[in-house]
Formats: C-alpha cells, structure tokens, sequence
C-alpha cells in the first residue's frame, strides 16, 4: 500500500523544514514543488525561465505546466511507496489534477496536515530564511534554526543563499497569493474529512511531534 501525504500551510509556515525530517522519519520521497522549480531555473531549462518569471514576482506558475511537472516526479520509481507533497496542490484545478494522478495508481490521499501560524510569524521566518544550494534544498533561520557555520550547510557542507522571493515585500505578496488561490484547498479536504490541523508556531521539534503523532494514526 502506498502513503501519499500533502503538506498544506502558507509560505514560510515550515512544510519543506517538516517534509524533509519527516522523509527521514518515514522513508517516504519529499517532493517540493517549489524545489523543482528552482532546478529547472539552475539548469536553464525552458520551463525555470518561465517559471522565474511568476516566482520573482510571488504569482503562482500556471496550473497546466505545474501538474505536468509534478505528473512526471511522481512517475519515478521511487514515488512506489508514495510521497510527501510540499507546495503541491496551490489550486483547485492542481487538488483535482492530483486526485486523478493518484487514482490512476489506485492509491488517494492519506491525510493533509495543515500546518498554521500568524502572517507575522511567516515574515519573520521567511526574511531570515538560509537555504542550501544543494539539490537537497535544506533550510536554515538566522535566528531560529542557525548552521553551525555562517554560510555553509549543516548536512552537506554547500553554500546557503538567501531565495530571491525571500524578501518582505514578495514574502507578503505571496502570502497574498495564498489567500486567494491556495486558503480554498483548506475547506476542499475538510469536505473529505482529510484535513487535519497542525499548530506551527512552536518550535520546530514541537511541530514534528504533532506530525508524526497524527501519521501514526
Ligand atoms: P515554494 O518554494 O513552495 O515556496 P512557499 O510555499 O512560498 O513555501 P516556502 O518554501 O517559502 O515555505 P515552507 O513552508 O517550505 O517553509 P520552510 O520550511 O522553508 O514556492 C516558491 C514559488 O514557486 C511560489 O511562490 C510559486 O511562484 C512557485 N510555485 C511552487 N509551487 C507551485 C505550485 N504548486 N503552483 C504554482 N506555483 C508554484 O521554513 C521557512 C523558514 O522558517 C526556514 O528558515 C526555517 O528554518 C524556519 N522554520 C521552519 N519551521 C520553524 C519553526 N517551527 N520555528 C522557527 N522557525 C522555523
Ligand atoms: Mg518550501
């Protein structure tokens, strides 16, 4: 049987920090969509200049070559056993497009913890974001989850960068952008009885914690 799981929560909440312990946790693959992005963009490929062009600006990229992409990712074998999604579905049109995907591997969503925390909270985290420029993406806070060394990834000794969307004017466009096109999804999976809600603003052990007692279930 396969466990596919959708982290759902605002920009900065803490889903790829979660996805990423919670991929160590359980075996399962962590799939961001916002990572697939950003190595499309590394490699220059067609779609990263596209999708650049929505990032920069914290719009969301268009559902058709968004579903496609992560259609694809969620092909490969090691999707088997399923997969924690990150930043996938963001709209209506993607839930419906997921549900289809997964029904044609005759698997459905487990659950969808949603994560929240104050618009304050998400600035603050978002503005004092360190992300590692390694396909592994791995995050650190200045404040609240520092490296050990300035500049450098914990786990795999790359470079960490501050994201281009990670400033306090496009962190607060996107947190509207979620408002408006990614809140709907809240009340989508309530309606399936999917939804299960996370309190995010604790520290990041205390997040986990609520996590993985609501996996186990
Ligand atoms: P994406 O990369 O998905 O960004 P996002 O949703 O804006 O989410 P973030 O990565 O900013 O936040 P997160 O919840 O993962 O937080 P994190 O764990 O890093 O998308 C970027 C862009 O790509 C979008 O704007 C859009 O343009 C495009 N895109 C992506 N997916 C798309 C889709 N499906 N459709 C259309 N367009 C799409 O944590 C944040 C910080 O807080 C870190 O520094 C971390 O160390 C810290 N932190 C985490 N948890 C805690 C805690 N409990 N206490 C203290 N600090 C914490
Ligand atoms: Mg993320």
């Amino acid at each position: 049987m396969s466990t596919y799981i959708v982290l759902l929560g605002a920009p900065g909440v803490g889903k790829g920090t979660q996805a990423d312990i919670l991929a160590q946790e359980t075996g399962l693959v962590h799939i961001s969509s916002g990572d697939l992005f950003r190595e499309h963009i590394n490699n220059k490929t067609e779609l990263g200049a596209l999708a650049a062009s929505f990032m920069s600006k914290g719009e969301l990229v268009p559902d058709d070559v968004t579903i496609a992409m992560v259609e694809e990712r969620l092909s490969y074998s090691d999707c088997k056993k399923g997969a924690l999604l990150d930043g996938f579905p963001r709209t209506p049109t993607q839930a419906d497009a997921l549900s289809v995907i997964l029904n044609e591997k005759n698997a459905s969503l487990s659950i969808v913890p949603y994560i929240t925390a104050s618009d304050e909270v998400l600035i603050e985290r978002l503005s004092g974001r360190w992300t590692c420029r390694a396909p592994g993406h791995h995050t650190f806070h200045m404040i609240f989850s520092p490296p050990a060394k300035e500049g450098i990834c914990d786990i795999d000794g790359s470079e960490l960068y501050q994201r281009d969307d990670d400033t306090v004017e496009t962190a607060r466009k996107r947190l509207a952008v979620y408002k408006k096109q990614t809140s709907p999804l809240i009340a989508y999976y309530r309606e399936q009885g999917k939804l299960v809600k996370i309190q995010g603003d604790q520290p990041i052990e205390g997040v986990t914690k609520e996590l993985l007692s609501v996996l186990e279930r």
